[in-house]
């Protein structure tokens, strides 16, 4: 069984790392969602992708410069849709107390490979600790320094280094990380890499994934789990149903017998 994980929530449908895409992973059906971890200037775990905030609220500089209370004063979701105008960027802690709630598994990114926020791997896991969350979560970084820290701080905890290029033979560098865990772009994929994951018992949850046709060979293929903007999508791909439009004829003929 492949898990979807909604990426940045359901990112699509509602504003990127926000409560709304969030809540609309779990109406999708998604099994986890992955979101980005920054730092405030207060050093307040926050939930934001970009460095800069100008992308997704009506602000701009960077989210370090500002205080968490100064980042509550964003919108977070007008740059989406009006509809989504009161969304605001979320604290980790508040995410942490939402996902107590729910069933869902949360890959928590620390995004620290052009800013350093130091510290943010003691801070994350403090509060995951603080919610006994732990068995619930998955940390990934590009920064695997970062992910090797975690790991200083607590043995158990599941690390999975992203990459997006083509390593030789990833599955030993991920062994030399002392994981069982991987999360590589999808272009960086094939059948035989994936075969020697899987022979190493690795777990390889890909990203992102929004192309049908790429789900569908990746659930053939048996990854552990595939990290999308559209969870619907990939629900749908995963029962096996098909998307396209039944015919003009056809739809008549089922009017005429419905049975
Ligand atoms: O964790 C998968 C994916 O989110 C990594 O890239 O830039 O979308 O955070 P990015
Ligand atoms: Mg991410």
């Amino acid at each position: 069984m492949t898990y979807i994980f909604a990426h940045r929530g359901a990112s699509k449908y509602a504003p990127e790392n926000t409560m709304a895409s969030f809540q609309k992973a779990i109406e999708l059906n998604a099994d986890g969602i992955e979101l980005d971890v920054q730092l405030s200037k207060d050093n307040i775990p926050v939930v934001i992708h970009d460095e800069n905030v100008k992308r997704t609220t009506d602000g701009k500089g960077l989210v370090c410069e500002y205080s968490f209370e100064q980042l509550q004063c964003f919108d977070a979701g007008n740059w989406f849709s009006s509809h989504f105008q009161e969304e605001r960027i979320p604290s980790l802690e508040e995410v942490l107390i939402w996902i107590k709630s729910t069933p869902l598994k949360l890959n928590l990114e620390l995004k620290n490979t052009i800013l350093p926020h130091y510290g943010m791997e003691r801070l994350v896991y403090d509060l995951v600790t603080k919610y006994d969350l732990n068995d619930r979560i998955i940390y990934s970084s590009f920064n695997h320094y970062s992910l090797r820290e975690l790991q200083r701080i607590d043995r158990t905890n599941e690390i999975a280094p992203l990459y997006s290029s083509g390593l030789y033979e990833p599955w030993n560098y991920v062994r030399k990380l002392n994981t069982k865990s991987a999360h590589p772009h999808w272009r960086t994929l094939n059948a035989s890499i994936l075969k020697s994951f899987t022979k190493h018992g690795i777990k390889v949850r890909t990203y992102t994934v929004n192309d049908p046709k790429k789900m569908r060979w990746l659930f053939d293929q048996q990854v552990e789990a595939i990290i999308t903007d559209v969870p619907d999508i990939a629900k749908n791909v995963l029962d096996g149903v098909h998307h396209h439009k039944p015919s003009k004829i056809l739809t008549i003929l089922q009017k005429l017998n419905p049975l």
